[in-house]
């Protein structure tokens, strides 16, 4: 029999994070250069329920029991189990595989969740619809990042661009014309669910000033729609920036981080910010085609450690 193989994409937020966790509207687009993987071969010399996991890109080799119950690939499991309302699993060994960097805001743990549980509820015979695939992510999300706001098993998921209001109706965002960004990675490792709780323990302590960085936040994402929807991306640039300000107010900037966003505007890009969860991770800037290999080099000058481009679009266009 063949595996059973499904993929999801690397997300980047382009607007909004954080204020996204607060109700305010972010916008995220999939990245579908870098990819989780998960194939599942059946078993059938082994005995019902003997499940293996084999996971190279994180060192993993194990059998499902001996794996920890909180442990997020466990948890995918375990919910499709509950959701497709089966008690017991045939024997079969699950590959992770991925090329999305991990710990970089880039939404690599929703995505192998989300191929896991796609393949997982394929190979059972019943593959499960987006919605529940996207709440199974969310809920293996929740033990690990505490409060995260739902954006990034939703744009994982439905491998869309988003306009993300926590609890409403998925809004697709239509891209009128494409958006070239450039990602440069600082190579820090950065726990999301860290920076998610640090914001929180701020604005416990400041409500008045966290939720105004919060509503000019929203502002912008608002603009930045409207600007998206309409065809204009080079005015993107003002409001990246301003967002990236923003970010830096909230606590979740890093020296490497303000020096890439320093470093891509001075080499032409006409915005830049972080993107994600900060501290860490990922960079996005914005710029004209014709400029994309001097500021991608001029990033990797700056101490990048990976640098690539995406070319945000629908598939329309
Ligand atoms: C992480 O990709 C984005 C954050 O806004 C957290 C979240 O929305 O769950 C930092």
């Amino acid at each position: 029999m063949p595996a059973i193989t499904s993929t999801a994409p690397g997300k980047i937020i382009i607007f909004g994070e954080h204020a996204v966790v607060y109700g305010r509207p972010a916008i995220a687009v999939p990245v579908n250069q870098v990819r989780a993987r998960a194939a599942i071969m059946a078993e059938p010399k082994k005995p019902p329920g003997e499940v293996f996991i084999d996971a190279p890109d994180i060192d993993l080799k194990t059998s499902l029991a001996e794996l920890k119950e909180a442990h997020p690939i466990k948890q995918a499991i375990i919910g499709v189990k509950t959701s497709l309302g089966i008690s017991n699993l045939p024997a079969f060994t699950v590959r992770i595989t991925s090329t999305i960097p991990v710990s970089a805001g880039m939404g690599s743990g929703a995505a192998v969740s989300a191929a896991v549980i796609r393949a997982l509820s394929t190979f059972l015979g019943h593959p499960l619809p987006d919605e529940e695939v996207s709440r199974l992510v969310y809920e293996v999300e929740k033990i690990h990042h505490g409060t995260p706001s739902g954006i990034d098993n939703t744009v994982i998921t439905y491998a869309q661009p988003v306009y993300y209001v926590r609890g409403e109706p998925i809004e697709r965002l239509f891209i009128n014309r494409p958006i070239t960004l450039v990602v440069g990675d600082t190579g820090i490792s950065s726990s999301t669910a860290d920076t998610v709780a640090d914001v929180r323990r701020a604005w416990e302590a400041n409500r008045t000033r966290y939720e105004t960085y919060f509503n000019r936040i929203a502002e912008i994402s608002k603009n930045a729609r409207i600007i998206i929807e309409s065809g204009d991306p080079e005015a993107l640039g003002p409001l990246m920036d301003l967002n990236h300000d923003l970010l830096v107010e909230v606590g979740v900037s890093s020296p490497e981080l303000d020096s890439l966003v320093e470093t891509a505007r001075e080499a032409g890009a006409l915005g830049a910010k972080l993107s994600g969860g900060g501290r860490g991770g990922n960079m996005i800037a914005l710029v004209p085609e014709e400029t994309t290999s001097f500021v991608s080099n001029a990033l990797k000058d700056g101490g990048a450690v990976k640098v690539f481009t995406t070319r945000i679009r629908n598939i329309e266009n």
